[in-house]
């Protein structure tokens, strides 16, 4: 029904050397199959909205619309369970890393299923298979020699016995100075970097500044790589043949991977001295486990193998064949991995397909800040299903809206809203409504036949027919805000056709014309459940039961006969519902107090011995006078009575305490710290003070009636 866009018909019509050409290239507008991969997530927590609109919510939009177009499509994800951002949560959260994954493989797991993420399979890199299939691969290259082996000096820290790899080092970026980079990554500007590049390196395990120590590790010389991935990347050319076509790759994809490129790859350890991983499996790897950035992609080829097994299926077309389309969905942050160090594995492994495209996202921001897991400024994926049952679709839809494809977008709560109220409810659900609950009232539900069509009617039929071309153009072209919004097109269509024909006034004076109406009403309604099924899978589901349809596959669409005349519609209820003030100021005031309990702890303190300890001389004290030092804001000048004396403390309380109010308090006093001359006072010791999350100060003060001069300790 639609124009394929057939490239054989095109080089035909050409002479010559284009001939020569068709039969080398590869031709991906028909592929055979589709393998469609979406970011394995880290099991170290739960997911949130920028996860879901990054990169899962896409995904299945594509999956959904190919296997609606009766494609053969294996759609794989699965939790990534190895590396640092696992072990590294344990540590925090004083438990295994088996524990850590094993609970947020779950929760993801469900949040996927809940939210009609549709996977073939959800599978684990902690599987036997998996793990078996990681190692293999890993040997095979190893045996190609795909890997240099080198030892070299690393960072160690020594009270935990660990080499500090990726994330287990921070320091300064020696790019951009930020604090706080870590020994893979500068997250401030996305220099890719090495431990020994940090300045002021520091073990996130002990806090302290590590030592060098030699270790060997299996390299990648990414280098020797350069040309044929030049060449793939910009040209979509791959050992002679045309792959992929580059103009289909989203400019931000292409524009990472050549400042990578022309920046000079480098190598890179494809092996960690850790013990949480796939081990490596050869000789003299005795404790060292596989890089996790080697582990994970092959991760999309355990699942497929599982999911193949459970099926009673091949795996192996799904990743050699060249009439596969393989395509992975990921955030931004994630390109270089699926576009470089991945294809470079594949393609020197041999006989396997690599991308046609790599559809990246930009990122999700939340009410204007930068989503962040650590600050706790999130909205979790299983939250919002708890929060709002039976309201999957609004999200989808929410999300969808406002993809981050090209450049990094907004959710806020009121846009939310307002897109459930004034588009779901006020467009899609008005329109079906009123199709579904005129066509009880006039006709039992009966569908009844047309009379002659005006030519109003023959637009709208035609712009019925018109609308699936554009969906589907736009989902090739990982366009989906688009795509969605054309779909909307259709339910405003079909909601303006009803306003415009005014059915209910001229059911009193021309009873033909409203069959008409009510017939063509129908048949955009039984549309509908098509050109959303990719988006809204959970409302075209309803949809098709209100009407008593099957699920058609997309050829179907377009069509204005698809409901026949005499057809009894089922009971209407509402496909959606308001959202009101009160749920969105919920979800406003639950931000607003995620972000008070949640405070960036500094870091422990490097140890000091007991010794050490025993040389501060704290006692309790009382203070008997106070008065405020002139020209000082912050500053009182206090009396304090030590048991020992009567001395001058000086202390930046003035912004929280009266002189009259702190009279008669008992304190902690460091006694012996050197006095120090503060605004012309000699201050004699320090007062301790708490402070709360607010910069509010609090004396430390025993609890229990202590004779001052009593020894704190
Ligand atoms: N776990 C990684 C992340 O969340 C993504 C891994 S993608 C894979 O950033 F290809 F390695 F699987
Ligand atoms: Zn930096």
């Amino acid at each position: 029904m639609f124009e394929k866009i057939n490239t054989n018909n095109f080089y035909k019509k050409t002479k010559g050397l284009s001939i020569f050409v068709l039969s080398k290239n590869i031709n991906m507008n028909n592929p055979k199959r589709y393998t469609i991969t979406a970011a394995l997530p880290y099991a170290n927590g739960p997911l949130h909205l920028g996860h879901l609109a990054g990169v899962y919510i896409p995904a299945d939009i594509y999956a959904r619309f190919m296997r609606l177009n009766n494609q053969d499509v294996a759609f794989v994800c699965g939790s990534d369970e190895h590396g640092a951002a696992i072990t590294l949560r344990a540590k925090k959260e004083n438990t295994t890393p088996q524990e850590i994954v094993d609970r947020y493989h779950e929760l993801n797991k469900n949040v996927f299923s809940d939210l009609g993420i549709s996977f073939d399979i959800f599978h684990r890199t902690s599987s036997d298979l998996h793990k078996e299939t990681a190692a293999n691969y890993f040997k095979e290259l190893a045996e190609k020699g795909a890997f240099t082996k080198k030892t070299s000096e690393q960072y160690y820290d020594e009270e935990y016995k660990q080499f500090l790899a990726d994330r287990y080092i921070t320091g300064d970026c020696p790019k951009c100075n930020a604090e706080g980079a870590y020994g893979d990554q500068c997250e401030k500007c996305g220099s890719d970097l090495s431990p020994l590049e940090l300045i002021n390196p520091k073990s996130t395990l002990s806090g302290k500044t590590p030592i060098l120590k030699e270790t060997s590790h299996w390299y990648l010389p990414m280098g020797e790589h350069e040309e044929w991935l030049k060449s793939w990347v910009k040209d979509g050319v791959l050992d002679g043949k045309k792959v992929h076509n580059p103009k289909e790759w989203k400019n931000q994809v292409v524009g990472q991977c050549m400042s990578w490129i022309d920046g000079g790859l480098h190598e890179r350890a494809m092996t960690r001295d850790l013990d949480w991983g796939v081990k490596v499996p050869l000789k003299d790897a005795e404790g060292k486990v596989l890089y996790v950035w080697f582990d994970a992609p092959l991760g999309y080829i355990s699942a497929t193998k599982q999911w193949a097994k459970d099926n009673d299926k091949d795996w192996e077309p799904y990743w050699k064949s060249e009439d596969t389309k393989l395509v992975h969905f990921l955030a931004k942050d994630n390109i270089v991995f699926h576009t470089i160090i991945f294809p470079i594995l594949l393609k020197t492994f041999g006989d396997h397909i690599l991308p046609n495209n790599v559809p990246a996202n930009e990122f999700l921001n939340l009410e204007g800040k930068k989503l962040s897991t650590s600050r706790n400024w999130a909205v979790w994926g299983h939250e919002y299903l708890e929060d709002f049952e039976g309201k999957q679709d609004a999200l989808r839809y929410a999300l969808t809206s406002i993809m981050p494809e090209s450049k990094d977008s907004d959710f806020t709560w009121e846009d939310f809203q307002a897109r459930n109220n004034n588009e779901l409810v006020a467009v899609f659900g008005n329109f079906v409504n009123r199709t579904l609950v005129l066509t009880q009232k006039y006709y039992d539900g009966i569908v009844p036949e047309r009379g002659e069509l005006t030519d109003f009617d023959k637009e709208v039929l035609e712009e019925l027919k018109a609308l699936p071309h554009k969906i589907k153009k736009s989902v090739e072209a990982y366009r989906f805000r688009e795509a969605m919004g054309e779909a909307m097109n259709m339910a405003r269509l079909g909601n303006k056709y009803l306003a415009d024909t005014e059915p209910w006034r001229l059911i009193k004076t021309d009873e033909k014309r409203v069959k008409t109406i009510m017939n063509i009403a129908t048949q955009i309604t039984a549309n509908l459940t098509i050109a959303f099924e990719a988006f809204l899978p959970f409302t075209t589901q309803k949809l098709r039961e209100m009407i008593g349809m099957d699920k058609l596959d997309w050829s179907f669409i377009g069509n204005d006969n698809l409901i026949e005349v005499g057809h009894k519609i089922g009971k209407s209820e509402l496909l959606f519902s308001k959202i009101d003030n009160a749920q969105i100021e919920a979800q406003v005031a639950k931000l607003a107090n995620s972000q008070e309990i949640e405070i960036d702890f500094p870091k422990q303190k490097d140890t000091i011995d007991f010794e050490d300890f025993t040389k501060l001389d704290i006692r309790v004290g009382e203070i008997i006078e106070a008065e405020k030092v002139k020209k000082a804001k912050k500053l009182l000048k206090l009396t304090v009575d030590t048991g020992l004396d009567k001395r001058i403390v000086v202390s930046g309380i003035a912004e929280h305490y009266t002189a009259e109010e702190v009279i008669g308090q008992k304190v902690s006093i460091l006694m012996n710290l050197a006095p120090r001359k503060i605004r012309g006072v000699e201050s004699q010791g320090m007062i301790l003070m708490a402070e709360n999350e607010k910069g509010e100060l609090a004396f430390v003060a025993p609890t229990k009636d202590i004779i001052t001069g009593g020894n704190v300790s």
